[in-house]
């Protein structure tokens, strides 16, 4: 969603850096970008509706003048629709100050009636102008600009990561967060901000991360935080440990590619730091502790996340059935707001997300602590709002994920819930030492079979599949028991990137209804790779060539009956079930990756998505 980049330096031009950390927040999802600077007392904007190539070149054409502190923002339309003017940064009607703004002012019909009869005259179809001439409001009664921004937010209710400068105050920024993740990056010579750390990598790796109703003034050479009550207070610095190298595409045509290629890399980085081989035994750098007791009491699971998170949640789920014997649930988490509160004892849940910052999932977790629930994060992004908030928490270290289709991060996710499920099976003894070992060294084993993914036979399956869907106008995704959330996460994977409708179906459900649009231009993609669901997988195929639907099957090489079955067959290595949709995420992924090529689309930023859901 919209995005936060920003810099007051001591005696650097700081517009080029500020522009620099922009384009890192493409993947985000926006529609229009803009900057603000400070010269010789006087606010300077640029805004643009469309991509940041189009702000670059009205920068070129009509320049910012040099300046030492600069804000700049990429936005994602909420109120107004994507329009020059809309674009964020906005200032108030006297351009006395200037604010970039995430999120959401609730009242701010309220608060525009309010001004409105003070006065204020607004050219923007925004909430955030609101919250502009509100500040400017309460600077004009005499409140310096941090105080005016806390005057300001008091009175406005929602959601923001705000960065404040103003003409009367050069040389400080003034930020704030309120469900919406901002960040201070420290570095040598200034202070910046950013809604995402891999916007500031270019500039430092030493942060302070802003929680719920903070506040923080920063100049060139300090910064100063204040909690809700506008006390100062101190933090440790926090060391990021992503390179920017790792948030750069790497020679790849997209991130996307560049993600799944790193699928390989990701296992080692997810499972094998964690694995003891001796005593077959796995050792999480859980943040804060669940003791063997604690795990031992755990009865009941509840899975809960959004979008991909989900599929991959629905795999540990089954994984934690089968390996710790432990029955669990897998929510959406926008739909457990409205569930009834039942007992939380002894049961744990299980919060999956990339981000870490997703609004739903993070409402969903701070609703189950609420209840008395305890949450176990499994997270990709260090120091993001769930890795902090969890109860729990097992990362994922699968490096930044920038293309908004995630892959790699499902890939790290289903990795650390298979541990995880190996973890607790040994400490409430439904797996011995030799049963631990034995699957770990399943894993070992599947990181040769990886590489099988990327053989050039199996990518000219892939591109022969890809080239026929290219072509359909809705799809269907099969699978059952693990591959049935794999068939969830295909279907999703290729609407997303390519916007060909699909749907994801455990494969028994197809003859209740879905069968019912079977024909010769609606095709279908089954997993039927080795195991109890082979056969019947099988059967279903049949079912759909029997009315005329064409088949991609992802099938276990060599397998000559599922060949003589599909009319596209894309071959994967055999390995043991329970780690089946590692295996078949892969080919799924890139024929998404195919299609949406052929297609010409805009394969890392689909239209209408954004990397990090933050609002709800
Ligand atoms: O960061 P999260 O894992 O919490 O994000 C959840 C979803 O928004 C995300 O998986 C989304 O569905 C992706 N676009 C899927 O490719």
């Amino acid at each position: 969603m919209c995005g936060i980049v920003a810099a007051v330096c001591g005696s650097r031009d700081v517009r080029a850096d500020v522009l620099a950390g922009l384009k890192t927040l493409e993947y985000r999802g926006y529609d229009s970008a803009g900057m603000a600077v400070l010269h010789d007392g006087a606010i300077e904007i640029r805004r643009k509706m469309g991509k940041i190539a189009n702000l670059e070149k009205e920068l070129q054409e009509n320049q910012l003048p040099s300046s030492t502190q600069a804000i700049a923002h990429t936005r994602w339309a909420t109120h107004g629709p994507p329009a020059d003017r809309n674009a964020h940064p906005h200032c108030d009607d006297r351009k006395d100050l200037v604010i970039v703004h995430n999120g959401i002012i609730e009242n701010y019909l309220e608060l525009r009636q309010e001004l409105t009869d003070c006065g204020h005259a607004f050219s923007t179809d925004t909430d955030t102008e609101i919250l502009a001439n509100l500040i400017a409001m309460y600077m004009r009664q005499g409140q310096d600009l941090h105080g005016a921004v806390r005057a300001a937010l008091e009175a406005a209710s929602g959601s923001y990561g705000l960065v404040a400068m103003a003409a009367a105050e050069p040389g400080v920024l003034v930020v704030a967060r309120m469900d919406s993740p901002l960040v201070i990056g420290v570095g040598e010579f200034g202070r910046f901000a950013a809604s995402d750390m891999p916007a500031l990598l270019h500039l430092t790796r030493e942060f302070l991360i802003l929680e719920n109703g903070e506040t923080a003034v920063l100049k060139s050479d300090s910064h100063q935080l204040f909690d809700k009550s506008g006390a100062p207070i101190e933090r440790d610095l926090y060391h990021c440990n992503w390179s920017p190298e790792e948030a750069e595409r790497g020679g790849y045509p997209h991130f996307m590619l560049k993600e799944i290629y790193e699928q390989p890399a990701v296992l080692a980085r997810t499972a094998f730091d964690r694995c003891n081989d001796q005593k077959g035994d796995i050792e999480f750098e859980l943040e804060f502790g669940l003791s063997q007791d604690d795990l031992r009491s755990i009865k009941r699971l509840r899975f809960m996340a959004m979008g991909t998170s989900q599929n991959s949640a629905l795999i540990g789920q089954q994984m934690l059935a089968e390996l710790a014997r432990i029955p669990g649930e897998t929510l959406n988490a926008s739909e457990f707001l409205y569930s009834p509160e039942l007992e939380e004892d002894n049961a744990l849940t299980v919060v999956v997300s990339q981000s870490g910052e997703t609004a739903d999932t993070l409402r969903a977790m701070r609703e189950v602590q609420r209840r008395g629930g305890k949450v176990l994060g499994i997270c990709n992004v260090q120091g993001s709002t769930l890795a902090r908030e969890a109860d729990h928490l097992v990362l994922t270290h699968c490096g930044p994920e920038i293309g908004v289709a995630s892959t790699k991060a499902f890939f790290g996710q289903v990795t650390a819930l298979y541990l995880l499920a190996i973890h607790i099976g040994r400490a409430n003894s439904t797996l011995d030492a030799a049963a631990g070992r034995k699957l770990i060294e399943d894993l070992r084993h599947l990181r040769v079979n990886l590489d099988a993914s990327f053989r050039p036979e199996v990518s000219e399956q892939i591109a022969a599949a890809a080239k026929y869907l290219a072509t359909v106008k809705s799809c269907l995704f099969l699978g059952r028991s693990l591959q049935h959330p794999v068939a969830l996460e295909g279907a999703l994977k290729l609407k997303e990137i390519s916007y060909i409708h699909a749907e994801g179906y455990p494969a028994g459900e197809m003859k209740h209804g879905p069968i019912a649009l079977i024909d010769e231009n609606f095709p279908v993609v089954a997993l039927a790779t080795t195991g109890r669901t082979y056969q019947k997988m099988l059967s279903n195929i049949q079912e759909v060539r029997a009315r005329s639907g064409k088949v991609v099957v992802i099938a276990a090489s060599g397998d000559s009956v599922a060949r003589d079955a599909s009319d596209f067959m894309i071959e994967v290595p055999e390995v043991p079930e329970l780690l089946a949709p590692l295996i078949t995420i892969i080919p799924l992924q890139l024929l998404s990756y195919q299609v949406a090529l052929l297609l010409e689309r805009d394969i890392d930023q689909p239209r209408n998505l954004a990397k990090s859901v933050t609002v709800e």
